[in-house]
């Protein structure tokens, strides 16, 4: 009798853990894209003289010779966030770069990557965008000084799960929505990623930091990252520490 009762018990315990982390699954897939891999608050979080916040409030400039844009803000507030929005719509700016009313983002939204992003971690970022605490905060609309293109990509009807058993190929999957190789690919004159040079740094970033320049990430021995163990790079990207203790400083987008 009393070991019935230990097991009907574990039985419900584990009922309701699995009910529980159900309903977790979502939401806390949504945070840890949100937060660690996209790092979506790297330009939405703006920084003021009291730290960061509020969360993914919006409103960070971004001034190139092509154009001004600040970045969105991703709050439910109806007026000047995305309350209103339909799933669809936010979406479409996701994985698109594509705004509400069918302009184009300015290309700092990096769809181009994000276009990679499977329906279901699509769902998982929407539903933790959406439980954010709403924050009234008007971003001004971007102003353009070059003539646009029709799309950045083509529409996006569906995006199946990536393998999540095959290390490589779930590997490439987060670093295509991590966008590590817009900020670690050098450019040319238009502002064009250098393709041929996947991974090889070069790029660099002004900021209140001063100068960054993003470094090679190829496999190269000498002027890469062939060296390096497992544990360094893990180091690198979750702790923002390189190989012999040098603080990486912004936007190198580790974990925060
Ligand atoms: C490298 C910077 C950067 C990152 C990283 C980034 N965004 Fe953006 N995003 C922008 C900028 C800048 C805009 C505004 C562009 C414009 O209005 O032309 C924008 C616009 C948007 C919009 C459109 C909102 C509106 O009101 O028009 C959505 C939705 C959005 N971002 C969601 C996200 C999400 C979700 C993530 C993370 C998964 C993310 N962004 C990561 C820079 C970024
Ligand atoms: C928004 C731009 C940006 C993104 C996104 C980004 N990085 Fe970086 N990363 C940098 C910059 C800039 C540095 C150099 C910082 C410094 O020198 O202080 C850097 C440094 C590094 C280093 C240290 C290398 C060394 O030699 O010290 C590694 C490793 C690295 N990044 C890997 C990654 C990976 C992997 C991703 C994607 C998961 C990624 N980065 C995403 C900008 C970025």
């Amino acid at each position: 009798m009393r070991q019935l009762c230990a097991l009907s018990l574990v039985a419900v315990g584990a009922g309701i853990a699995a009910a529980g982390a159900q309903a977790e699954d979502t939401l806390q897939r949504g945070a840890y894209l949100v937060n660690t891999v996209m790092a979506c608050g790297n330009c939405h979080t703006s920084v003021g003289p009291a730290g960061p916040g509020p969360e993914l409030a919006g409103g960070l400039p971004f001034e190139l010779p092509s154009f001004t844009t600040y970045a969105a803000n991703l709050t439910p507030d109806r007026k000047t966030g995305i309350g209103d929005w339909s799933d669809q719509e936010i979406g479409r700016a996701i994985r698109e770069g594509i705004g509400r009313d069918g302009r184009l983002l300015a290309p700092v939204m990096p769809a181009e990557f994000f276009q990679h992003l499977s329906d279901q971690d699509l769902a998982a970022v929407i539903s933790y965008l959406r439980q954010l605490e709403p924050v009234r905060n008007e971003v001004p609309p971007s102003i353009f000084r070059m003539p646009l293109p029709v799309t950045w990509v083509e529409p996006i009807t569906a995006v199946a799960e990536p393998d999540r058993s095959d290390p490589v190929a779930y590997g490439a999957y987060l670093g295509q929505i991590a966008h590590c190789m817009e900020c670690h690919t050098p450019r040319d004159d238009q502002g064009h990623l250098d393709l041929a040079r996947l991974g090889a740094g070069q790029h660099e970033f002004i900021g209140p930091w001063g100068v960054s320049v993003s470094a090679n990430i190829t496999p190269n021995a000498e002027t890469g990252i062939g060296g390096w163990s497992d544990a360094e790079i893990k180091r690198a990207i979750t702790e923002g520490i390189s190989r012999n203790g040098y603080e990486l400083r912004p936007p190198m987008a580790f974990s925060y």
